[in-house]
């Protein structure tokens, strides 16, 4: 009696150790195809920038700041701002500004975008996604478009 008391005990816990490990198993695999095929939405409706940090930029240059998970590029024209979300439209690459060709540029695919983000050569199939910038007091406020 003590002996199948014992088998019994063991068995039973040799199947939750195996199904744990089964579970387990298959987790690890289920949890990263259900996060790449359903992605949170992570574009935020604002971003709100110091003034008193982007003041001091030339025209012509650039600098990129946090738009949610990606990267977004500000680009000063003269006295005002422009901003894009500096991803290119072909596949995802972040997306620099070249100063002296006053051009985007995307290092991947040899890509390009004018000033105003849009495409003119290489693969990209579209423009660059633009942002509202607006100033409020002493800040920039950048919205989605
Ligand atoms: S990812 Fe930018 S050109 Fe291909």
């Amino acid at each position: 009696m003590k002996l199948k008391y014992s088998l019994f005990s063991r068995r039973k816990f040799l199947n939750a150790l195996f199904g744990g490990g089964i579970l387990a198993f298959l987790s690890s695999f289920l949890y990263p195809l259900v996060r790449f095929l359903f992605p949170p939405a992570q574009e935020p409706d604002k971003v709100i920038l110091e003034y008193a940090h982007y003041k001091d930029m030339n025209p012509y240059t650039s600098r990129m700041f946090a738009w949610g998970s990606k990267p977004g590029i500000l680009v000063k024209k003269g006295n005002r701002y422009q901003a894009f979300i500096a991803v290119c439209t072909h596949l995802d690459c972040t997306v620099t500004f070249l100063p002296e060709k006053r051009k985007f540029y995307c290092a991947c695919h040899e890509g390009w975008y004018d000033e105003n983000g849009v495409n003119i050569a290489g693969p990209p199939p579209s423009p660059l996604k633009k942002l509202i910038v607006q100033m409020e007091g002493e800040n920039i406020i950048i919205r989605n478009s």
